[in-house]
C-alpha cells in the first residue's frame, strides 16, 4: 500500500492538521517525522478546536495509530499537558500513540537558550527550544529517548549538558540569576495555565539538576507505554500492507536545507525529512499532498515578497483568525505566491495540492496571483537561495475578479462562484499540478474532494 505524505508548501500553518485529521478517517497510521512543539496543527471535531503540537493530527480518529518519529524533538514536559488536554476531549490512546525511542529531547535549558539567543539573532522563534535541542543532536550531545530509559545513562547525560549550559549561559550569553530567573518564570510561563518553570530554578548553579532529573524521570514513567523503536512499527506496517500517511510540520520554505536561511526552522522538514525522520527508504513513499492557503502568511522574521502590508493584509488576517496556534502571534499576511510554490513542489516533490481558506477571499473585489518576480529589469522564476536577492525582488502581479460571495457551503466544485472556480483552475494552471482538494472552512465538512 502506498504511502501518501501532507506536507507544508508555503511557510507554515497552511491548514495540515485539517487536512490529515479529513485523511486519517481512511488510514490505519499517521506518522509525524520532524519539528516538536514548534507546531500547532488545529482540528476541528465538531464545533471543538483542538490544537496539536507534537501529537500526530490522526489521533481524533479511534481506529489510527500515531507514531513520532525519531526526527523530532520532543518536550515531554509539553506533551503530557497536550496528552491530559485530548484525554479530556474523551479520545482514548490506548495502544495508539507510540513514541520513537530515537527521538532527541527537549530541555529546560534548551528552551531558555531559545529565548536568550533569540535576543539576538531576531529570528522571532517560537521559543520551544527547537533550535537549541538540534544544535545538540548535530553536536552530539543531544539525549535522546533510550537514554532517558536508562537511569543510569540519563543522569550522567544530563549532569554533563548542564555543566556544560550553565558555563555558556553565563560566559557567552552573560546571563546572571536573576536574568535565569525571569526566562522561567516569566519568558516561559504557560500562559494559559500560569505554570512556569520555577522549580527549575536554583540561585547558585542556576538550573537545579535534581529538580529536572526527578521531572524527567516521573516523565519517563507517564510515557513508559509509548516509547518503543518506531522504525520497525513502520516497517511492520509497510509489509503489512497497512494504509500510512505522513504528516509534515511548519512548510517547504521553513526548511534548514532549502527554505529562506536562516529564517528558517532547525529540521527538514520538507518531504526529504521524511526518509530519515521516520527510517524509512525513499522508494516507500509515493503521493505527496502539498497544502497551500489560497493566499500566503508567516509568523516571525524574514522574507515575503508578497505580503500586504495594508488594509487588504489586516482584512485577511482578520476573516482567516491569522494569530499563530502555538504563540499567538500575528500572522503576516500576503497574495499567493506561484514562486514559491513551484519551488515548494521541486523541492518536496509534490503530487498534487489542497488549497485551503479559500472562503476568506470571499468579500475581496479583486484577488491578486504573484507570478514571477523582476530584479533589476530581469524575470525571475527560480526562488533566490540568497535572501538579501529575495529582499530586492519585485512580485509581479496577474489580478483575477473576485466572487463577493459566501463559499463556506459549498461541498463540490461547481458549487463555487463562477470566479472562485476560475482562481482555483488559474492557480491549477501556474503549478500544473492538480488541485485534489479544496477546504473552505475549518470544520470537518467545510473540504471539497475533487
Ligand atoms: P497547520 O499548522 O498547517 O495545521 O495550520 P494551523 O492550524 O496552524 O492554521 C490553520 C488555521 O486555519 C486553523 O485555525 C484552521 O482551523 C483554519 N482553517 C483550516 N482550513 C480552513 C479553511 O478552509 N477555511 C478557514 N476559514 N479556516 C481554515
Ligand atoms: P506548523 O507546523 C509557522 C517559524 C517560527 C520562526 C521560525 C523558527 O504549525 O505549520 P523555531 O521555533 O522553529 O525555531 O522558529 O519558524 N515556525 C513556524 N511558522 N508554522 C509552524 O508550524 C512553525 N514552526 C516554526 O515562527 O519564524
Ligand atoms: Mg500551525
Amino acid at each position: 500500500m502506498p504511502i501518501t505524505a501532507v506536507v507544508g508548501s508555503q511557510w507554515g500553518d497552511e491548514g495540515k492538521g485539517r487536512l490529515i485529521d479529513f485523511l486519517s478517517a481512511k488510514s490505519d497510521i499517521v506518522a509525524r517525522y520532524a519539528g516538536g512543539p514548534n507546531a500547532g496543527h488545529t482540528v476541528m471535531v465538531k464545533d471543538m478546536q483542538c490544537i496539536l503540537h507534537q501529537i500526530p493530527s490522526g489521533i481524533f480518529c479511534p481506529n489510527t495509530a500515531c507514531i513520532v518519529g525519531n526526527g523530532l524533538v520532543l518536550d515531554l514536559l509539553d506533551l503530557k499537558k497536550e496528552l491530559e488536554e485530548i484525554k479530556q476531549n474523551g479520545v482514548k490512546l490506548e495502544n495508539r500513540l507510540f513514541i520513537s525511542d530515537k527521538a532527541h529531547l527537549i530541555m529546560p535549558y534548551h528552551r531558555v537558550l531559545d529565548v536568550v539567543k533569540d535576543r539576538t539573532q531576531q529570528l522571532g522563534t517560537t521559543a520551544r527550544g527547537i533550535g537549541p535541542a538540534y544544535v545538540d543532536k548535530i553536536d552530539r550531545k543531544g539525549i535522546r529517548v533510550c537514554d532517558l530509559m536508562n537511569e543510569k545513562v540519563f543522569e550522567e547525560k544530563l549532569s554533563k549538558a548542564l555543566e556544560e549550559k550553565k558555563e555558556l549561559f553565563s560566559r557567552i550569553y552573560s546571563l546572571d540569576s536573576k536574568g535565569m530567573k525571569e526566562i522561567l518564570e516569566v519568558k516561559l510561563a504557560n500562559k494559559k495555565t500560569g505554570e512556569n518553570f520555577s522549580r527549575f530554578f536554583d540561585e547558585k548553579e542556576f538550573l537545579n539538576t535534581q529538580a529536572i532529573l526527578e521531572e524527567f524521570l516521573s516523565l519517563r514513567k507517564d510515557f513508559e507505554k509509548c516509547f518503543t523503536d518506531t522504525v520497525f512499527l513502520m516497517h511492520d506496517a509497510i509489509e503489512k500492507g497497512k494504509r500510512i500517511l505522513v504528516e509534515g510540520a511548519q512548510g517547504g520554505l521553513l526548511d534548514i536545507d532549502l527554505g529562506t536561511y536562516p529564517f528558517v526552522t532547525s529540521s527538514n522538514s520538507s518531504s526529504g525529512g521524511i526518509a530519515s525522520g521516520l527510517g524509512i527508504g525513499v522508494r516507500n513513499f509515493d503521493e505527496v499532498i502539498g497544502v497551500m492557503k489560497a493566499y500566503t502568511t508567516r509568523v516571525g522574521g524574514g522574507p515575503f515578497p508578497t505580503e500586504l502590508k495594508n488594509e487588504i493584509g489586516e482584512h485577511i488576517a482578520e476573516k482567516g483568525r491569522e494569530f499563530g496556534a502555538t504563540t499567538g502571534r500575528k500572522r503576516r499576511c500576503g497574495w499567493l505566491d506561484i514562486v514559491v510554490l513551484k519551488y515548494s513542489i521541486a523541492i518536496n516533490g509534490i503530487t498534487g495540492f489542497a488549497l485551503t481558506k479559500l472562503d476568506v477571499l470571499d468579500d475581496l473585489e479583486k484577488i491578486k496571483v504573484c507570478t514571477h518576480y523582476e530584479l533589476g529589469g530581469e524575470r525571475v522564476e527560480e526562488f533566490p537561495s540568497s535572501i538579501e536577492r529575495l529582499e530586492k525582488c519585485t512580485p509581479v502581479f496577474e489580478e483575477f475578479e473576485g466572487w463577493m460571495q459566501d463559499t463556506s457551503s459549498a461541498r463540490k466544485l461547481e458549487d463555487l462562484p463562477e470566479n472562485a472556480i476560475k482562481y482555483v483552475q488559474a492557480v491549477e494552471g501556474f503549478l500544473k499540478k492538480p488541485i485534489k482538494f479544496v477546504s473552505i472552512g475549518p470544520e470537518r465538512s467545510q473540504i471539497i474532494v475533487r
